[in-house]
């Protein structure tokens, strides 16, 4: 299959394939997804097969607007309700209890859906002219780094599915929050740019934030979001003591630190949200250079940053 490059203003087409049960990459404010009809479960195997996804891993079902949630999930407390008006459209996907529109590839046979309502106006415009909500994961193949520009969608999907719609680059740069509302206390299941902080303010009770959960989130994989390359985190004085012997490699460091000359050094925000903005698009960069390995050097470990921490930790060499 040649793999369509559409641009922002050909979303007609792009809702055309989806009519027809083709599965569209497009431009969200995390990342980009893989979109397919909400309603077509052919297409949404599709999705499965494109990225080598295991059947048991649920996809997050993207809406229009806080309208469409009744349409998808029943039994929604006041709390997600205020957290669903408060930050959609939004990096915030909510588990909520299906209803049974919702097929059970969707939720690899839970009871529950991920809802969330993207913050782009491609994105939007797209899920209104379908008429129906999409169904999309990350666009890249399964365990591999997400895309935050088409060309990084290209690397692991090109030929595999119908087109991709360039929006440009994405503004958060990692995936949403997603936090489980349908538990008595709501149980933030991935970090991401709406904290726990910010959550707790809007409903006025503390979330709880595990380290380690029970979930079927991508967050419960040991390996995920990996680059070709072996990363490894490490403090900035093993980063000095490996480059005695170690010459090849590209360092992300956020810290003032001494060049070596055989080194490349790939100098990282040191404002969280701009971390995560450009952080994927640092990897797939280093990916598509000589080196041999990754040196990131250990980020902040204050509760703002464990969304970076968590994704890094998941990327880095076991
Ligand atoms: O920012 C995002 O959330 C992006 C953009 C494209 O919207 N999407 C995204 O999708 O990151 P994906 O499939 O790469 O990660 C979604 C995670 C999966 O790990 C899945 O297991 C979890 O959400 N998930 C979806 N529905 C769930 C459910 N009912 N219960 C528990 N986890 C669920
Ligand atoms: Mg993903």
């Amino acid at each position: 299959m040649k793999t369509k490059l559409l641009k922002a203003d050909q979303i007609n087409q792009a809702v055309n394939l989806l009519k027809d049960g083709e599965i569209v990459a497009l431009p969200t404010e995390t990342v980009y997804g893989l979109a397919a009809d909400a309603l077509n479960d052919h297409a949404i195997a599709k999705i499965f097969q494109a990225k080598n996804r295991p059947a048991n891993h649920p996809l997050i079902l993207h809406t229009e607007s806080y309208d469409q949630i009744n349409d998808w999930a029943i039994n929604i407390s006041e709390d997600a309700k205020k957290l669903a008006k408060h930050f959609w459209p939004g990096p915030l996907t909510m588990i909520l209890q299906k209803n049974n529109r919702v097929s059970s590839l969707i939720t690899g046979g839970l009871d529950t859906v991920g809802l969330r309502v993207p913050d782009h106006p491609v994105a939007l415009a797209l899920i209104k002219k379908l008429g129906n909500g999409i169904v999309a994961p990350s666009a890249n193949a399964h365990k591999k780094t997400s895309p935050t520009k088409p060309e990084h969608v290209l690397k692991t999907l090109d030929g595999k599915i119908a087109a991709i719609i360039d929006g440009g680059t994405c503004s958060v740069g990692i995936e949403s929050t997603i936090i489980d509302m349908t538990k008595p206390i709501p149980v933030i299941v991935r970090p991401g740019a709406i904290t726990a902080k910010m959550i707790e303010a809007v409903i006025n009770k503390t979330v709880e934030c595990p380290l380690k959960h029970s979930q079927k989130v991508s967050g419960n994989m040991e390996i995920h979001y990996q680059p070709d390359k072996p990363l490894l985190i490490l403090s900035l004085d093993a980063i000095e003591k490996k480059l005695a012997t170690e010459r090849s490699v590209a360092i992300m460091h956020y810290s003032e630190i001494v060049h070596h000359k055989d080194a490349t050094y790939y100098k990282m925000p040191k404002n969280k949200n701009e971390y995560a903005r450009v952080l994927y698009q640092t990897l797939y960069t280093i990916d598509a250079t000589h080196v041999d390995k990754i040196f990131v050097e250990i980020p902040p470990t204050f509760a703002e940053w464990s969304d970076i921490n968590d994704r890094l930790s998941k990327a880095s060499w076991k």
